[in-house]
C-alpha cells in the first residue's frame, strides 16, 4: 500500500505527526552520526548493541555495567562488528553518572533492572540528552511514574519505553485493520504476558536458562534481580507487552484514556513447585514465601467506553502466547487460534477464517518497506523497528513513536494492580499523566511506512 493512501485510509490527518513544543529545533548534518550511550549491556542491552552496532547512522560512544562477564561479552560484540569501541565506565553502581558528565551523546539506551530504570531516565534527562530510550517498566511506584512525566516536561526531553510487541507483525497488520474500521467500533481488548519464566528466573548462576534454582545473589541475568520481584511484589508485574499494542488500538493518550482497573491475584504455587521439582524439598529456596500469584487478572475500563482484560501468568507450564484479542461492532481477531472472524465478509457465518489471508493482505506499510532490514532482528525482527523509530527520531528532531505519557500510563498498571489487590481488589484510578491533552492529542504511532 502506498504511503500517501495508507495515511488516507487511516482517516487521521498527518499533522499528528508535526514537530510539538517538545521538539529541538537545531539544526543537525545530514551525515551525522548519532552518538548514543548504553546503560545496562545485559542479555537484552546485548540485543540492543548489536542493532545499534548494524546502522551506519549511529556510532556507539559508551558502555556502562557493572557486571564484568556482561562487559566481556558486549565488548566481543562490538570487535566483531569491527567499529570502534565505545568508552567502558565500570566499577559501581553510579558509573553511568561519570558516562554522562564525560561522554557527548545525543541518545542513551537503558536496559538494567527495573528498579534502576526511574533514577537513570531522570540523570539522563537532568544531564541534558533529549533523547532517552528505557527497556520496559519506567518505574516502580506510581510517584517513579509522576517523577519521569514531570522530568521530561520540565526539560523538554523524549522518553520512549522500547515495547516491541507494538512492532510485531500480526499485531501491526491488526492496528491497520482496526483504522480503517474492518472490525467496526472497537468494544472489547484483551492481551497480557503469559510466558513461562521459571527457568528465567530460576538458573544455576552460570547459564541463563534451563539449569538450576537459585536467584538473587546466585543468580545469573534477570534471575540475579527479577525474581526478587515475585517474592515483594503482586499485582501485573509485566504488563506492557500486552497493554502496548491494546493501547494504539484504543488510542490511549491520542483521543481515549485508561479510567480505572481492578485487579485479581491467584495463590502463587508454581515457583515453589519449581524449586522443589528441580532443586529437592531440601533445597534452602523451597522455604521462599512468593507473594506474587501465579494468575493475576487485571480489567480496565476506558474513557471512550471500551473494556481491556490483562493478563499476567509467568509461573505455570504453559507454550507461549500474548492471548491478543482485539473485538469490535464487525468482528474480532484472537491470536491463540490464529483466527479472525468479520460479520458478512468471512467466508461463513459463524466460522472462523485463517487469520493468515487477512494479515496478509493488510500488512502495515511499514513492514512491506522494512522486512528485509527485520531480518536477524530480535524476536521476529520486531525489534528492528524500536530502535529505528528511536534513532529515526533523534536525527529528525521529533517527536518519538511512542512518548513519556505512553511509558507512564503503560507501565504504572503494575503499581496501580499491586494497590488494587492489596485493597481487596478495590477499583483504582488510573492517572491521566497526560493532563487533559488526551482529548486533543491525535493518533501518531506508525502513521507512515517511514518509522
Ligand atoms: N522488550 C523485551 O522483549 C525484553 C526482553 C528481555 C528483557 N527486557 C527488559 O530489559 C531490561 C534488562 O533485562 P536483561 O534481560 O538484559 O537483564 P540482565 O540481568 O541480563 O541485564 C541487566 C544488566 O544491567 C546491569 N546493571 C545492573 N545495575 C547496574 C547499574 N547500576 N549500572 C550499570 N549497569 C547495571 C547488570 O550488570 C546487567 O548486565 C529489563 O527491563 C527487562 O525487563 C525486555
Amino acid at each position: 500500500m502506498k504511503r500517501r493512501i495508507f495515511l488516507k485510509n487511516a482517516g487521521i490527518a498527518a499533522a499528528g505527526m508535526a514537530v510539538t513544543p517538545f521538539s529541538n529545533l537545531l539544526a543537525r548534518p545530514a551525515d551525522a552520526k548519532v552518538r548514543m550511550g548504553m546503560i545496562g549491556v545485559g542479555l537484552r542491552g546485548q540485543n540492543h548493541l548489536e542493532l545499534l552496532l548494524r546502522r551506519n547512522d549511529v556510532e556507539v560512544v559508551g558502555i556502562c555495567d557493572v557486571s564484568d562477564r556482561m562487559l566481556t561479552s558486549a565488548k566481543g560484540i562490538v570487535t566483531k562488528s569491527g567499529k570502534k569501541m565505545p568508552e567502558i565506565f565500570t566499577g559501581d553502581n553510579y558509573a553511568w553518572k561519570t558516562m554522562l558528565e564525560k561522554t557527548k551523546l545525543d541518545g542513551i539506551v537503558i536496559a538494567t533492572p527495573w528498579e534502576w530504570h526511574k533514577d537513570m531516565i531522570i540523570g539522563t534527562i537532568e544531564s541534558g540528552i533529549k533523547y532517552v530510550y528505557s527497556e520496559v517498566m519506567i518505574g516502580i511506584t506510581l510517584e517513579d511514574h509522576w517523577d519521569v512525566v514531570k522530568a521530561a516536561e520540565k526539560n523538554k526531553a523524549h522518553v520512549m519505553m522500547l515495547e516491541n510487541v507494538c512492532y510485531r507483525r500480526d499485531v501491526m497488520a491488526v492496528l491497520n485493520m482496526v483504522r480503517q474500521g474492518i472490525f467496526g467500533e472497537m468494544i472489547h481488548l484483551q492481551g497480557g504476558y503469559q510466558h513461562d519464566l521459571r527457568e528465567v528466573k530460576f538458573n544455576d548462576g552460570v547459564n541463563a536458562y534451563g539449569h538450576g534454582v537459585e536467584f538473587g545473589e546466585k543468580g545469573f541475568s534477570e534471575a540475579h534481580w527479577r525474581t526478587e520481584h515475585s517474592v515483594h511484589r503482586n499485582g501485573d508485574l509485566y504488563p506492557t507487552h500486552g497493554i502496548g499494542p491494546i493501547a494504539q488500538y484504543a488510542n490511549i493518550n491520542h483521543g481515549n484514556r485508561f479510567l480505572s482497573l481492578c485487579s485479581f491475584s491467584t495463590k502463587a504455587r508454581g515457583l515453589h513447585n519449581h524449586i522443589v521439582k528441580q532443586g529437592g524439598e531440601n533445597h534452602p529456596n523451597a522455604k521462599v514465601n512468593f507473594k506474587l500469584g501465579d494468575v493475576v487478572t487485571t480489567s480496565i475500563n476506558c474513557a471512550n467506553g471500551e473494556t481491556i482484560l490483562l493478563q499476567h501468568d509467568t509461573n505455570l507450564p504453559r507454550p507461549y502466547s500474548l492471548g491478543f484479542r482485539v473485538q469490535g461492532t464487525e468482528g474480532l481477531w484472537m491470536d491463540v487460534n490464529k483466527s479472525i472472524y468479520v460479520q458478512d465478509k468471512s467466508a461463513k457465518a459463524h466460522q472462523w477464517d485463517e487469520a493468515k489471508e487477512w494479515l496478509d493482505k493488510y500488512d502495515h506499510p511499514l513492514w512491506v518497506r522494512w522486512s528485509k532490514e527485520t531480518e536477524g532482528a530480535g524476536h521476529g525482527g520486531m525489534d528492528f523497528f524500536v530502535i529505528h523509530g528511536f534513532i529515526e527520531s533523534i536525527k529528525r528532531k521529533t517527536n518519538t513513536p511512542m512518548d513519556v505519557y505512553d511509558a507512564a500510563a503503560w507501565s504504572s498498571i503494575t503499581p496501580l494492580s499491586e494497590k488494587s489487590i492489596e485493597l481487596g481488589n478495590q477499583t483504582v484510578e488510573v492517572p491521566d499523566f497526560t493532563s487533559g491533552q488526551w482529548m486533543y492529542r491525535k493518533p501518531t504511532f506508525s502513521m507512515t511506512d517511514d518509522y
